[in-house]
């Protein structure tokens, strides 16, 4: 498992470029590479805007039926969502933003689990599946 601080744009990055490695070593179509690096470049975006910043790991996970998989997990200690299932709606933004990042992130992986409380930081993992 590798673990990676998100504190600045080129964090972002670099977690971009880890995830992009990671899927591609580990027999990721490069569909479904593009689409876990897009999904993590918004969580990213979100645990650094959002949250202020946090964790991502990068792990390779083996299903019971022999898949390979890659399962990423950001987490913040920031100030958490009070409503996760609103956050989850397309179009839905606190911000100034397109309120699409959580919501097309959960479309573009085969495995979506948010949870956050006020006041408790927020997680996200997520793991995209060969096939
Ligand atoms: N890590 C986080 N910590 C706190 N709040 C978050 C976090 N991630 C998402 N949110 C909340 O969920 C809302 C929706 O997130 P989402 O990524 O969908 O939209 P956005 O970041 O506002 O806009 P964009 O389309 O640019 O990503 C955010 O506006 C924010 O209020
Ligand atoms: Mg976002």
């Amino acid at each position: 498992m590798d673990e990676l601080p998100i504190r600045s744009g080129d964090d972002v990055v670099r977690v971009r470029q880890h995830v992009r490695t990671t899927a591609a070593a580990n027999g990721l179509s490069l569909v479904d590479q593009t689409k876990l690096v897009t999904a993590a470049s918004e969580l990213a975006r979100n645990t650094l805007v959002h949250g202020g910043g946090g964790v991502a790991r990068v792990e390779v996970i083996k299903s019971p039926n022999g898949r390979t998989g890659v399962r990423l997990h950001f987490t913040d200690e920031g100030p958490g969502i009070a409503d996760t299932d609103l956050a989850l709606r397309d179009g839905w933004t606190s911000g100034t933003g397109l309120g699409l990042g959580l919501s097309g992130s959960r479309r573009l992986v085969d495995e979506f689990e948010l949870s956050s409380k006020p006041g408790a930081g927020t997680s996200v993992v997520v793991v995209k599946w060969s096939r």
